[in-house]
């Protein structure tokens, strides 16, 4: 009887303990969300919509995460860009953050490891060179 009592206040403990770390987790991981989306909105947002099939002067960037890149219908992708996706360049959050520092080095690098030839520049000329803003919007895009 006694035993049976003392599995169920361990029982009540590591409840409580867990949803205290859920408590603690929650709002960290929504700050880093919100600073995404601003970062997103400032940045990003001119040129790409996250739209299913909308596209601006970028591809819509809709289900990016896992999606294999230049792949939107309709949407005129750069050689390089095209080159990559075709070498098997898929979207990942690791990914995504070294492209966003440099797109065109990004992808030229990538077709070299891929033993592919790399010509041509990237139509995405814009840079998101501090890392740990990059690393905030692709949080913030692995949403969508
Ligand atoms: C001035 C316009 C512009 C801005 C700002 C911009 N992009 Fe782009 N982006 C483009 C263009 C144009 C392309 C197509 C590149 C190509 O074909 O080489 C592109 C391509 C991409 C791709 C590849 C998509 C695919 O279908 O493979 C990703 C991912 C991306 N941009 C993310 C971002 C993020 C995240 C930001 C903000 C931090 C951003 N871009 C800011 C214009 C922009």
């Amino acid at each position: 009887m006694k035993l049976q009592h003392e599995g169920k206040r361990s029982f009540f403990t590591a409840t409580i303990g867990f949803a205290l770390v859920i408590l603690a987790t929650a709002p960290m991981a929504s700050a880093a969300d919100s600073e995404g989306e601003t970062l997103f909105k400032k940045h990003c947002a001119n040129c790409h919509s996250l739209e299913p099939g909308k596209n601006r002067s970028g591809p819509s960037l809709a289900d990016l995460m896992g999606r294999k890149a230049a792949t939107i219908d309709g949407y005129r992708y750069s050689k390089l860009l095209r080159s990559a996706g075709e070498a098997g360049l898929v979207w990942d959050a690791e990914k995504l953050e070294i492209y966003l520092a440099s797109p065109k080095r990004y992808l030229k690098a990538f077709l070299k490891e891929a033993g592919k030839p790399a010509s041509g520049g990237s139509k995405m000329t814009f840079r998101l060179k501090k890392p740990e803003e990059a690393k905030a919007v692709t949080t913030y895009l692995g949403d969508f």
